[in-house]
């Protein structure tokens, strides 16, 4: 339990309300300018602050939890996933990690069948034509596509998205497969029509979209390996709103250079927020700044959690979004 008004340092700008009910609750420091705080700076926010609220964008790792003082107690992070945290340290120094699940789940899955739509038909090329000023009209083999209808969808993570994106894409007559640590029920299977591969290699070679649904984690790191990533077909697309790491894109890069994949819908990189120029410059690649939470609802909702996980905590209880999985 920590003090009455505990001091909360929130490392980037959230929605409006969530800021300032923050204010009436807690004695709180906002980052009004939003600029990421630097390592120097999370090492600060770390000796001062009895809850910290990170972001995607702050590194907490062990430097960062070394020089926490023994007031830090929480750790309530703004967003689902949590590999920007080196959780096991945190646990080592009990400091309770917690995230923000199940709000953000249906946008993500919308982003990521945005995705699967735009990079088969061809969406961002037709729009330039228009931009440029190039369209010279409709022409019977203009700007074709392909159908993915009745094509081949490979989820990787069967979670709560892989499970979100599976409900759309059976709308939009894709046939699903997944891929997961552990095999579904039959109550979920059952109305998706699913189909389970314990083996990631033989999946991945009979798949027409592959989509990276599965958090990063040190089992996750390159799951698509360049050797896994030139067992798909030179057909297939690959999306990934999951996180860079999951994906070798160094590889990824060279096999779509090479026509061995036909193309990628990608929201998230290895080393963002830098983008490998190289992939900018492909012209089957669909590459959005990491937007799969980015609603105004998600956001909101993901600030009450917040909000919640660190009253539950301060009440003395434990707050209901308790990141209990060792990810380090
Ligand atoms: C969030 C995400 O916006 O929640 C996540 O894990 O990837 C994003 O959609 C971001 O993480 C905020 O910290």
């Amino acid at each position: 339990m920590v003090a009455s008004k505990p001091k909360v340092i929130v490392t980037r700008r959230l929605p409006d309300a969530i800021e300032t009910r923050m204010m009436e609750l807690f004695d709180v420091e906002l980052n009004l300018d939003d600029v990421p705080f630097s390592q120097a700076q999370l090492r600060d926010a770390a000796a001062r602050a009895d809850i910290l609220v990170p972001t995607v964008t702050d590194k907490i790792d062990k430097g960062v939890l070394a020089g926490a003082g023994d007031q830090l107690r929480l750790i309530a992070n703004f967003g689902a996933g949590v590999d920007h945290i080196d959780v096991a340290s945190a646990r080592q120094r009990r400091i309770t990690v917690t995230n923000t699940p199940g709000v953000l789940t249906e946008d993500t899955a919308d982003l990521t069948l945005a995705l699967m739509l735009a990079l088969p038909r061809r969406l961002l090329e037709g729009a330039r034509l228009l931009e440029n000023g190039e369209w010279g009209g409709w022409a019977p083999t203009g700007l074709l596509g392909h159908r993915i209808w009745g094509k081949r969808l490979g989820i990787i993570g069967m979670g709560r998205i892989g499970q979100a994106v599976a409900r759309r894409a059976k709308a939009f007559g894709l046939s699903i497969h997944y891929h997961n640590r552990h095999r579904l029920s039959a109550e979920i299977e059952g109305p998706l029509e699913a189909t389970y591969w314990e083996s990631l290699d033989q999946m991945l070679h009979r798949m027409d979209i592959i989509s990276m649904n599965c958090p990063h984690t040190p089992a996750t790191y390159h799951l698509l390996s360049a050797r896994r990533l030139e067992l798909m077909p030179p057909h297939a697309f690959l999306i990934n709103t999951a996180r860079g790491e999951v994906v070798d894109e160094a590889a990824l890069i060279r096999l779509l250079k090479a026509g061995r994949i036909a193309g990628a819908g990608l929201d998230v990189y290895e080393s963002a927020p830098h983008v490998n120029p190289e992939l900018l410059e492909l012209p089957h690649v669909v590459a959005l700044p990491h937007m799969g939470s980015a609603t105004q609802e998600s956001r909101q909702e993901m600030g009450e959690k917040v909000l919640i996980n660190i009253k539950t905590f301060v009440d003395g209880h434990t707050p209901p979004d308790r990141v209990l999985e060792d990810w380090s």
